[in-house]
């Protein structure tokens, strides 16, 4: 696929397939992820596949206590704090797939990165290790894309109960837990907002 295609293709999806993902595709997404930029060359990334179903279920269910917001009453309750109508409806199709996509996708990735204490951090230099572990995933996810493969980045609000349940070395972060496989429904590219109120040349 041309590049541009890809990038415009890429999608989360949150709902897969039972096909299983060809180890090779899986290489060859996390050597793209191995490839991208990072801060002073450090790329302190690495990756964690959970493929064993139930130490899958034990790190996502009672470590990272991940679960679906099901309830419409409850999803309308926490919806209330926003006021984006395009947020809301992303939360809508989101909240009730959080676990349940953890739980079927054929693979799920999650990203560590090296990273001081987020409290020892002062200048928004320091958060430099975060920014190159997100381009390390931007890369995984187009490489994906370009084999027909989609996920979702999951963030944890609080990855302590996942780092200990799968042995994350201390100094080590959680970046991004990531189902991933064939989707349900392939989806198409999104519509992108106009470049030209957002573009300015030699000034803002
Ligand atoms: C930093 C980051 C965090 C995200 N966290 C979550 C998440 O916790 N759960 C989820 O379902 N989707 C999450 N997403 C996916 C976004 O909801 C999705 O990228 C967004 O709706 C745009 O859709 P698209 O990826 O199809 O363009 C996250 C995406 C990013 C980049």
């Amino acid at each position: 696929m041309e590049f541009i295609e890809v990038v415009a293709g890429r999608r989360t999806v949150r709902e897969f397939k039972a096909d299983p993902v060809p180890e090779e595709a899986v290489r060859r997404a996390l050597e793209a992820g191995l490839r991208a930029p990072s801060n002073a060359h450090l790329k302190s990334w690495h990756f964690v596949l959970l493929r064993d179903p139930e130490k899958r279920r034990r790190a996502v269910v009672e470590g990272l206590r991940a679960r679906d917001m099901k309830d419409k009453a409850e999803i309308e309750r926490f919806l209330e704090r926003f006021d984006e109508e395009e947020l809301k409806r992303v939360y809508r199709q989101s909240l009730p797939l959080q676990l349940t996509m953890m739980l079927e996708a054929p693979e799920v990735l999650v990203v560590c990165y090296r990273m001081k204490a987020l409290s020892e951090c002062r200048t928004f230099f320091e958060l430099n290790p975060l920014a190159s572990v997100w381009m390390c995933i931007e890369n995984v996810m187009l490489a994906l894309a370009a084999e027909g493969l989609f996920g979702c980045t999951y963030t944890p609000y609080d990855a302590a109960g996942l780092k200990s349940a799968l042995k994350v070395p201390a100094g080590f972060e959680v970046a991004a837990v990531i189902p991933f496989g064939y989707p349900r429904v392939r989806p198409g590219a999104a519509d992108i907002e106009p470049l030209e109120p957002r573009l300015h040349v030699d000034s803002w």
